[in-house]
């Protein structure tokens, strides 16, 4: 039985109705992909208040990855609900923050002894973990990367690299920000059509005449020194994979050689995993299968499954640089969303999980590059694991980013029942943010969608 079922035009009167309401009492910074408005939703469907069901393939900004009300996590939220939902950690301690840290800090073997700081939002534990940086290093100057988002608030909104719609207007920014070259193969200086995903073997020795992964590290490195001065620089945030940037990721031979780097210059390596965590890119983070180890990895999203939870984990010398009293919030690390967290993982503790995640990645990626072949706009193909993406482009030949045909698809798509997102720092690339839990038929179901949507394009 097909999950896909329209029953009303799109959007339908209740969700017309509503999203009038909202036009008129609520602040219209905040976006909207679709016109549709929920009513339940469950595993990848969410159906709206005309009783239309959509196949959801955006995980809500990739928060619940186990699809919505996973009954596991469901389960233990209920439980906890039936105890207490809040006393505040900085006043009446309990258990499950204390459990969850400890299950967290499991997470990056190479950087053990771990310890864990919880938060609410990726942006508040992006804040933080500048904070435990500048303190442990007593150094002040943060590099980011192009096409990286790190959130809203004014730490997190410095970092990012975007300025059109998210810092435009809001500035002065915190200082002592700087921004390095993402390793974005794609639209590297002299590459012409696509490079393909970096072979790897950098350590080794790169089998490509020209490294790419070198050169963007010399960039980075030279940057570092002219404008900064090794000596100043507390720490180096970077996604493994660019998300809300145009799902790039960045080749494990080039977060080798930064790793390398501040560990010459006592620099903190921070990994923002807000988007690839919790099995997005195939594995539970994704420097666990890149083989890079970060001194702090920033989470969120995934990690309580839709409940606003965020973690900040990484080396103790560094989080224990803090004391008492210097970070925290009356919500972090609130019980509920810490017990849906426990449920999480406990997931995550069965292989199949991450197994199907995986395997739904190769059946995406195949049916992705199929398009590309099909379709002369895909510019490019990319992704890791189950995070994947299609640039769209004018031509192939210049790359000039094509968003209208972007925004042209995330609209047939939700108009035949399909709920996409557009992401890049152009605003041109198709974003692929399913449910880990989807089945095969969903998927196919879905990509049908997606293809008849990309065909419409003329
Ligand atoms: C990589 C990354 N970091 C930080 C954030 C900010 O997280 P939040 O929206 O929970 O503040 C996001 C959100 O999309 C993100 O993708």
């Amino acid at each position: 039985m097909p999950s896909i079922h329209l029953q009303t035009e799109i959007p339908g009167p209740r969700s017309r109705e509503i999203s009038a309401a909202r036009q008129q009492h609520v602040a219209p910074g905040p976006f909207h992909t679709t016109p549709i408005v929920a009513a339940h939703a469950e595993g990848a469907v969410i159906t709206d208040v005309d009783g239309n069901r959509f196949l959801d393939f955006t995980s809500g900004i990739g928060g619940t990855n186990l699809g919505h009300r996973d009954p596991t996590v469901m389960e233990a939220i209920a439980r906890q609900a039936e105890q207490f939902v809040h006393t505040s950690i900085n006043v009446v301690a309990y258990e499950g923050y204390v459990r969850l840290a400890e299950r967290l800090n499991t997470l990056l073997p190479a950087a053990a002894p771990c310890k864990t700081f919880l938060a609410n939002s990726g942006a508040e534990a992006v804040e933080n973990a500048v904070k435990f940086a500048r303190v442990a290093t007593g150094r002040q100057a943060v590099i980011a990367f192009e096409h990286g988002y790190h959130g809203r608030t004014y730490m997190a909104m410095a970092l990012t690299a975007k300025a059109h719609p998210y810092k435009s207007g809001f500035a002065p920014f915190p200082a002592e920000v700087y921004r390095a070259a993402y390793p974005d193969f794609y639209r590297w200086p002299g590459v012409a059509g696509d490079p393909g995903p970096c072979p790897g073997g950098a350590t080794a020795g790169c089998p490509l005449e020209r490294c790419l992964c070198r050169e963007a590290f010399a960039a980075f490195a030279e940057m570092a020194r002219a404008q900064i001065g090794e000596t100043n620089v507390a720490a180096v945030i970077i996604e493994p994979v660019a998300g809300e940037g145009g799902f790039i990721p960045a080749p494990a031979p080039f977060l080798e050689m930064l790793r390398r780097w501040c560990d010459e210059h006592g620099v903190v390596l921070i990994f923002d995993e807000v988007q690839t965590g919790f099995g997005r890119t195939g594995s539970l983070l994704a420097c666990q299968q890149l083989g890079v180890t970060p001194d702090l990895v920033v989470m969120a999203k995934g990690l309580a499954n839709g409940l606003p939870l965020s973690a900040v984990t990484g080396r103790a010398e560094v989080i224990d640089a803090v004391g008492v009293g210097g970070v925290g919030g009356t919500y972090c690390g609130n019980p509920l969303a810490c017990a849906a967290a426990l449920a999480v993982l406990d997931r995550f503790d069965d292989p199949a999980v991450l197994a199907h995640a995986r395997h739904l990645g190769v059946r995406l990626r195949e049916r992705l590059e199929s398009w590309a072949t099909r379709f002369p706009r895909i510019g490019q193909t990319r992704g890791l694991g189950p995070m994947r993406a299609i640039e769209l482009v004018t031509d192939r030949a210049t790359k000039t980013p094509d968003k209208a045909a972007a925004q042209a698809v995330v609209r047939y798509a939700y108009e035949h029942g399909v709920i996409l997102m557009a992401c890049g720092t152009h605003g041109n690339v198709l974003r692929f943010l399913i449910p880990l839990t989807l089945t095969d038929d969903q998927l196919d179901e879905s990509l049908a969608v997606v293809e008849a949507g990309l065909a419409s394009l003329g």
